[in-house]
Formats: C-alpha cells, structure tokens, sequence
C-alpha cells in the first residue's frame, strides 16, 4: 500500500499514457491515445510539431522518418517509404548539428500526411502487428477524443501536451508552436487548468507561453519545465542549445527560478533514481521549491527498466511514488494506473 506517500500537496499522483499507450500500439495515434484511456491514464501526452500548411499534429519529431545513405528506411514513425509520390520530399536538415537525411513533417500539407499511416517505432522490440492502420492525429482530433470519452462516460481525462522544437519550429519552419497550441486548446474551448499541463524542454519557450502567449490569449495553463539527462546540452535544434547542461537547472536556486514561471518539473527518471538504485534528494528539493514532479518514462521492457528492477516493472514504479513523485510518464498506462490505485 503506498497510501501517505509525500506528493507536493497531498494529491494522489497522476499517470500520464506517454505517446498515448506506446508500449502496446504505434505512438501518437488515436488508438494508442484510445488504449491509454481505457487502461486508466489520467492524462495522455501528444509530442507536438507543425505540418507545412501550420496544423498541430501529434508527432514526437519533426522528422517522420529517417533515411540512411544507401536510401533505406532505418527509423520511422508513418509509411512514407511506401508513398512513392513523395520521394522527392526526401532531404537533409542539421538537427542538433548533425545533418539528417530524411522526410519532415513541416514539407508535407495536412491532406498529405493524412494519407501516410503510423507504424511502430521500435519494430524489434514491440513487433509490427499495428503497423499501417491508424492515421496520424491532429491536435484538434485528439482534443475530441477525450471530449467524446467525457461525454460518454464523464470521466475528466487530461491532457499533457509537448512543444516540440519550438526554436526549430520558428526558424526552420517558421511556426510558433506554442501559438498554435494555446489558440487550438482556446478554439477547441479546452482550457481547464485542472486538465492540461504544458510541457517543453526549452526554457525560454515556456517563459515566452507565461508572460506573452497565455496572458494575451486570457488562458493560465500550468507550464512543466523538462529536464533532460545531465549529459544533454538543452535542446534547441537551431543553435545546440546555450552550451548549459542539464544538471545546471536542478540546483536549487535554478529550481526556484523554474518555479517564477512553471508549476512543475518533468525530470529524466534518473535525476531520481541514480544509477546504484538510490533514491536522490531530488524530489524533496523540487517540493521545497513549490514545484510538482512527473518524471519520464516508465516503460514495462526490462531494456528500459532500472537495474535493480529488471523484470518488475510495478516495483520500478512503486520506488518512484515512495520517492513522492506527483506523476508518471509510461508507455503502459495500464501498468502505471494498477500501481498508483494502491495510492
Ligand atoms: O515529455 C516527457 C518525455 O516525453 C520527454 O521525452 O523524448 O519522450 O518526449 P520524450
Ligand atoms: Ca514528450
């Protein structure tokens, strides 16, 4: 029983269905996010990046797929290698200083990549049964989903939406993201703040969506800022980020900084749990700061679990509440709601 576990202010934590339940259906589709629902997510997190002609699409990428030298497929989230018509599209942008050759969401129209179908994006590990069923989402679509589950069930499913790449966005694609996500939640009348957190890795995306975007568009949404893994410079494809690494926002005056313009903390789950299986104090120290904690990702393949927990994946989770986490990102929701029922 993990009843009386320490979250900020006492509040059950919360299981957000990471790419919907991308464990068990290719990520980012609608019945990946229809999966995660049914299994008990209490929020579901579309990734977020532009088509050509400016519509929010559920992706984790801009890039859709990538292509190696010899013109072969290696990693992909839609079919587009069975799309000859597309081939010319095929081109090499620099994302993160290094050149990748591939197809971009922000080349193709809407009407384009709705003719594309998702397929798994980790074929060896999760096999291909789902593959080239299920559309690419908008933003507008996955919105109607849990409205349509609260209309037919009541029940209040949240969202978690993640600018992606905003600096690449705005500079290679010419699309302010966060724009377009707060004037799609605001068209789409989805503006609760006890159900959508908005997350980034970029910093100065969030501070720009607290002082400018929201305010001007008379919405207040709770902001998460990401935390990477302390190897990673901050993400801005455009210019490799500020050469500041990860490890600089989680000192403690960084995490009172954080608290000026977010309400939580989206922290790699090792800021945690450290690589000796220790509980860190990181959790308490982001508390002390006034901020929520969700850490990513939980995942059921022992690939992904923490050493200590190779083939129990509940009692990786069970350490993370006891560490007083407020939220978990996992591939499997169904897992994720099992264990924080014993909240
Ligand atoms: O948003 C939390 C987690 O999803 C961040 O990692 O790369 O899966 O978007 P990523
Ligand atoms: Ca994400």
């Amino acid at each position: 029983n993990l009843a009386g576990l320490p979250t900020l202010r006492g509040q059950a934590p919360v299981v957000v269905g990471h790419r919907g339940s991308s464990g068990t259906r290719p990520e980012h589709t609608l019945e990946s996010y229809r999966v995660a629902i049914e299994g008990g997510a209490d929020f579901i997190e579309p990734d977020l990046v532009v088509t050509k002609d400016g519509v929010l699409i559920a992706r984790h990428e801009p890039v859709i797929a990538v292509v190696d030298a010899a013109g072969k497929v290696t990693e992909a989230t839609v079919d587009v290698a069975s799309h000859p018509e597309f081939a010319s599209r095929l081109t090499t942008k620099k994302l993160d200083g290094v050149d990748v050759r591939g197809y971009f969401a922000e080349d193709f129209t809407l009407a384009e990549l709705k003719t594309m179908r998702a397929v798994e994006r980790l074929p060896a590990l999760r096999g291909r049964a789902y593959d080239s069923q299920f559309e690419v989402p908008t933003l507008a679509e996955v919105i109607a989903l849990v409205k349509d589950v609260e209309a037919r069930t009541g029940r209040k499913v949240g969202l978690y939406p993640e600018t992606k790449h905003p600096t690449y966005m705005a500079q290679v694609a010419g699309r302010d993201v966060s724009q377009l996500l707060v004037d799609t939640l605001k068209k789409e009348g989805f503006t609760d703040p006890a159900r959508v957190f908005i997350q980034s890795f970029e910093t100065a995306n969030l501070r720009d969506l607290k002082a400018n975007i929201m305010p001007k568009a008379g919405v207040n949404l709770p902001l998460v800022q990401l935390v990477s893994s302390p190897d990673e410079a901050p993400y801005d494809w455009t210019a490799k980020g500020d050469a500041r690494k990860y490890d600089a926002l989680t000192t403690d005056a960084a995490l009172r900084d954080i608290a000026s313009y977010a309400s939580g903390v989206g922290p790699y789950k090792r800021w945690i749990v450290d690589e000796k299986a220790q509980t860190t104090d990181f959790v308490t120290r982001a508390h002390a700061a006034g901020l929520l904690v969700h850490t990513w990702t939980m995942r059921n393949e022992p690939a992904y679990l923490l050493p200590a927990y190779k083939n129990d994946p509940e009692a990786e989770m069970r350490q993370f509440l006891r560490a007083g986490v407020d939220g978990l990102f996992t591939d499997f929701p169904a897992t994720g709601a099992k264990v924080a029922a014993e909240y």
